[in-house]
């Protein structure tokens, strides 16, 4: 079975006033159940594009996108995305963000309220159903946004640089409990990120992405077992090997 594939993908930006923009070129990927994907690369490359693309919020210009042997035209109910912004409902408290898709799929109330419960208490929040997003650190709110996506049950989460924003000790927090999240609910995983630390701590396979046009340049399995530990030296080794890409990437632009 194809489980999720881009094929060929073109994505041309058309402007009225500036030639077309090829933002990708002759992409082919392709992503298995249950897999841990990073997407990686300088920034325009077309990393948030190809998220937007599988979420189904932008099409590509030409090629397909093939989920569970399908082509795929729209948004999928079980395709869920985290944005970098979090983007909580400001005027809802904490527990109406996260059972929003339950809600909007008519779930009973009682349904919604054993949903919220489960999830703020898998995110370490349950004391804070009832508040409002601006009362919430931007860790806080990273945690519900993605407690709001994994309400919906996705079978893949899309991740656009979801802990860009955070410190550095909140971000490694968020990762840890994303990967127990991930182990947990087997989902399949496509997060994008600048960080090559990241990618390293998080990926069965990092893709990395060139730009100009925007494309794959080489997709690296992370070949180390998990929990990976950073001080240890395979760690180092994947690391410097990923910010070896970025350092050829820009030699060629020079
Ligand atoms: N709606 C749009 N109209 C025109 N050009 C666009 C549009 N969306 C993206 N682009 C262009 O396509 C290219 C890829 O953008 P994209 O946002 O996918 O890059 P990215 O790899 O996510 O970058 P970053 O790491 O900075 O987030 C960029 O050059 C961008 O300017
Ligand atoms: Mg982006």
């Amino acid at each position: 079975m194809n489980y999720l594939k881009l094929e060929n993908i073109k994505k041309v930006f058309s402007n009225n006033s500036k030639d077309d923009f090829i933002a990708l070129n002759d992409v082919n990927l392709e992503i298995k159940e249950s897999e841990f994907i990073c997407l990686l690369g300088p920034s325009g490359c077309g990393k948030s594009t190809i998220l937007r693309m599988i979420a189904g919020l932008e099409t590509p210009s030409s090629g397909s996108i093939i989920y569970k042997d399908k082509k795929i035209y729209k948004a999928q109910k079980d395709i869920g995305m985290v944005f970098q912004n979090y983007s909580l409902m400001p005027w809802l408290t904490v527990q109406d963000n996260i059972v929003l898709g339950p809600k909007f799929s008519k779930v009973s109330k009682n349904e919604r309220k054993d949903i919220a419960n489960h999830y703020l208490e898998m995110i370490n929040m349950t004391e804070f159903g009832g508040v409002y997003p601006y009362e919430l650190s931007g860790g806080m709110q990273q945690r519900v946004a993605i407690a709001r996506a994994l309400a919906n049950n996705p079978d893949v989460l899309l991740m656009d640089e979801p802990f860009g924003a955070l410190d550095a000790y909140t971000r490694i927090v968020l990762q840890k409990e994303l990967l127990k999240i991930w182990e947990k609910h087997k989902i399949t995983v496509v997060f994008v990120t600048h960080s090559v630390d990241e990618a390293a701590y998080l990926a069965d396979k990092v893709v990395f992405m060139k730009s100009k046009p925007g494309r794959i340049y080489k997709e690296i399995p992370i070949i180390m077992p998990r929990e990976r530990k950073r001080e240890d030296p395979q760690f180092g080794k994947i690391t410097s090997e990923l910010l070896q890409l970025f350092e050829e990437n820009n030699k060629i632009k020079k």
